[in-house]
Order: C-alpha cells, then sequence, then structure tokens
C-alpha cells in the first residue's frame, strides 16, 4: 500500500497524467441512483417538458439539448433519458441530445457500457425495467441488466472537470443537471461554476441542483422555481 510520500512521488514522475486521473477516481464520491431526487423528473413531465415543447414549437426549433454535469456512473442521464422518451414517445423531427460528463473516467467507463447489477436498478420501476434494459449474463455470472442501444444513443458521455476556466460547448443547453457535485467547493468556486453554466443556458433554461445544495446570495441571473429547481433569468 503506497503512503502518502509515495502517492505524491507517483505523481510528481509521472509525465502521462494516468497516476493523477487514478487519484482523482480513487478520491471522487460516486454515489448515485436511478431517479435520485425524484421531485426533479416529476416536475419535468408535468411542467417543463409541456412548456419546452410548446415554447420550442412556437420558434420553429426542434433541438432540445440536455447536460448532465457530474453524472457519475450514468444513472442521472438514463434517468433523464427515460423521461424524456416516455413524454415523447418518438423523436421524429426533434433532435435530442444529453450530454453526461464527469471528472472521473472509471464512472463514465460504467456509464457509456450502461451495464447495472439488479441492486442498481432497485429504484427503476418495473415497466422501465422491461422496457429500456436487457437481462444479460449466463446462469452462473452475477446478474446484471444493460440500458438499450434505443436509450443509450442518446447519451454522450466526456470527461469534463467543472472547475475549467472557459467552458468549450458551441452550443447551449435547454437544460443542465449539477446534483450533488457542489457540496464539494466552496462559495467562489460554485459562484464562477454557476456563472459558466448561466452562459451555457439558453434563454429560460432550467438549472437543477441537488435538494441539499444552495445557490448562494452571490450568484446572478437565475430565479428560484421550487426546491433545488431554478430558471434562467
Ligand atoms: C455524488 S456524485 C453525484 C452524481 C449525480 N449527479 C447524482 O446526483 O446522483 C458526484 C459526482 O461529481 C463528480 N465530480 C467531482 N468533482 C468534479 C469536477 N470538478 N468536475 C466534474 N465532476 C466532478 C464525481 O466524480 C462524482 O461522480
Amino acid at each position: 500500500m503506497s503512503g502518502p510520500r509515495e502517492i505524491i512521488q507517483r505523481l510528481v514522475d509521472d509525465r502521462t497524467g494516468t497516476v493523477l486521473v487514478e487519484l482523482i477516481d480513487a478520491l471522487s464520491t460516486n454515489v448515485t441512483h436511478f431517479f435520485r431526487e425524484d421531485h426533479h423528473f416529476k416536475f419535468m413531465r408535468e411542467k417543463l417538458l409541456p412548456d419546452l415543447v410548446k415554447r420550442k414549437k412556437a420558434s420553429g426549433d426542434a433541438t432540445i439539448r440536455i447536460w448532465s454535469a457530474a453524472c457519475s456512473t450514468g444513472t442521472e442521464p438514463y434517468t433523464i433519458a427515460i423521461v424524456v422518451k416516455e413524454f415523447f414517445d418518438s423523436f421524429l423531427g426533434w433532435d435530442f441530445k444529453i450530454l453526461a460528463t464527469d471528472i472521473s473516467t472509471k464512472v463514465l467507463g460504467i456509464g457509456a457500457k450502461g451495464i447495472y447489477s439488479t441492486k442498481d436498478l432497485e429504484t427503476v420501476p418495473k415497466t422501465y425495467l422491461t422496457r429500456y434494459f436487457r437481462k444479460i449474463g449466463g446462469r452462473h455470472e452475477e446478474g446484471g441488466y444493460q440500458v438499450n442501444p434505443e436509450l443509450r444513443n442518446l447519451v454522450t458521455f466526456r470527461r469534463f472537470n467543472l472547475l475549467t476556466q472557459d467552458y468549450p460547448f458551441t452550443r447551449k443547453f435547454d437544460l443542465i443537471f449539477c446534483r450533488n457535485v457542489m457540496i464539494y467547493f466552496d462559495q467562489p468556486t460554485k459562484n464562477q461554476i454557476l456563472q459558466s453554466m448561466q452562459k451555457h443556458l439558453h434563454a429560460s433554461g432550467y438549472l437543477f441542483t441537488g435538494h441539499a445544495e444552495s445557490l448562494g446570495r452571490a450568484v446572478k441571473g437565475f430565479k428560484h422555481v421550487e426546491p433545488a429547481i431554478y430558471i434562467k433569468v
């Protein structure tokens, strides 16, 4: 087992950046589950998606972009994909995509494969399990499920550090989920992230935070809508 001295030395010696990525993976708290903080998804179904579709149709814009900004193992972006898919049924005529980012390459690998254990899927309603997952693994293997390609194709997984100075996204997002990650940052860091997200949201775009997180008074450009839901103003 390496002590702090050895770890620092490995970091100093490593020119590839691999050790840093390993360290970040080991230190990240990746706790997440499907349909976490379900209030957000109820709000999406009942209020946000009907309004968004009306606005998009009125302006002749058929693109919908959602960013899951600290997506962990993918349970958050796949939950979003299920909610949106259930709402639209068919995406005919729509250009819909979810960008799922995280700093940890380990969790991004899990998300890209979309393979989850029976335990991971405990919070997924049975109808969705049948509709969006397929059972994998033989009789003697640990049972598991994989997200169907139909849903996997809606989500792109990429590594992205939220502390990056200038966010490189060329297109704006309609919704940003930045949940249960800001608790790890101090207020100035949070302010910087929130200002960047505000810039990358469409007018009247929504920001979802974790229910235990608050934006803080200094952050401008958002109006509180419901617990942990903000709209760009
Ligand atoms: C507790 S999980 C939250 C996952 C999901 N958003 C949810 O609410 O279920 C926090 C995630 O934030 C990621 N993270 C931590 N610091 C980050 C940073 N600077 N940039 C991007 N992701 C980060 C971690 O790797 C971890 O996967």
